[in-house]
């Protein structure tokens, strides 16, 4: 290890400049475009461990692990060749048998959780936007060959509500749910549910973030500016160049109801698809198992409940999909 970089703590209370990475996604091979740093072993001091255009090897991997901890960083100003990398190498690093699933599992959630994270905090633009529909891919067909991965992909889901982890929770519930029920869907079909899920409150982008923060009751007025979210999510994306119908439909429809009481359009039964009824319960049961500023937590089992409560009659959710979710979460 050489160069030291020195951190004031006084003038960056984060990294100066520094942003971690992934240590297991590193390969030899190629050179890379980026510099990797450590940090300093309970200092906020930082040693590079390998400068760019330099080759990763397996024996770094080993004394990274062994002598300073698990955690790598890179330069701000390499992040953008640090994910180019990472985008070419993800779906290798996800169909790679020699790496535990629950690696490769907590690096995609990872990955996504940030990428959607920058969607919902940047500007929406077609770029942005293809970015996360990339992540979403990676979600289905990781899911799609590992089923046995939604169970770590569940356990990394978080306690706490944010529109962004949110939209990737019910991106994973909502995938687990497809595969459940439509075991020999195409991957092309899986795909566009995925999409379609992890978009399905980009709408909120134009509500006022202080009524989407609001801790209590929402006003009348509040409601209806709420209810048009999935209007505005589809508009968001159809501005964007998004025109497929899958996924138009799931942003579109997925707070609307059996029983024709949901909205926007209070479409009701069969005039909902298989893809707005599957988004409908992974929206609900999300909502419900993550801290909402009016509302703790319920546990899954808790919240499952609740849900068959309310679906006594089936007027809310379709009866069988809400069956083969709780044989999910239950398996
Ligand atoms: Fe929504
Ligand atoms: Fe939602």
């Amino acid at each position: 290890m050489s160069e030291a970089v020195k951190v004031d703590p006084q003038t960056s209370p984060g990294l100066e400049g520094l942003v971690p990475i992934d240590l297991e996604i590193l390969q030899g091979g190629e050179p890379l475009k980026f510099p990797i740093y450590q940090r300093l072993n309970g200092s906020r001091s930082f040693a590079l461990v390998m400068n760019r255009r330099q080759r990763f090897t397996e024996r770094l991997r080993a004394a990274i692990r062994t002598s300073e901890g698990l955690k790598v960083y890179t330069k701000r100003r390499f992040l953008s060749d640090y994910e180019d990398y990472l985008e070419s190498r993800m779906g290798n690093f996800l169909s790679d048998e020699s790496v535990p699933l629950e690696t490769r599992s907590g690096v995609l959630y990872g990955q996504a959780s940030k990428v959607v994270e920058g969607l919902f905090t940047g500007d929406i633009s077609p770029k942005s936007l293809e970015k996360a529909a990339n992540e979403a891919s990676h979600l289905s067909m990781y899911l799609s060959l590992h089923p046995k991965a939604l169970r770590s992909m569940m356990s990394l889901t978080s306690n706490d509500y944010y529109t962004f982890t949110h939209s990737l929770h019910v991106c994973i519930y909502g995938l687990g749910l497809y595969q459940q029920v439509f075991p020999r869907k195409s991957a092309a079909s899986m795909d566009l549910v995925s999409v379609g899920l992890l978009f399905h409150d980009i709408g909120k982008c134009r509500v006022d973030g202080a009524i989407l923060k609001k801790d209590g009751p929402l006003n009348p007025s509040e409601w209806e500016t709420i209810k048009r979210h999935p209007a505005w999510g589809r508009d968001i994306l159809v501005e964007n160049g998004n025109q497929d119908p899958t996924i138009l439909d799931i942003v579109l429809a997925h707070h609307e109801r059996m029983d024709g009481r949901g909205y926007p359009n209070g479409l009701k039964g069969d005039e909902l698809t298989d893809a707005a009824k599957i988004a409908a319960i992974a929206d609900v049961f999300d909502a419900m198992t993550t801290n909402r500023p009016y509302k703790k937590r319920l546990t899954r089992f808790e919240a499952l409940k609740e849900m068959g409560d309310q679906n006594r009659y089936g007027d809310h959710f379709a009866h069988h999909f809400f069956e083969a979710f709780v044989r999910m979460m239950g398996d």
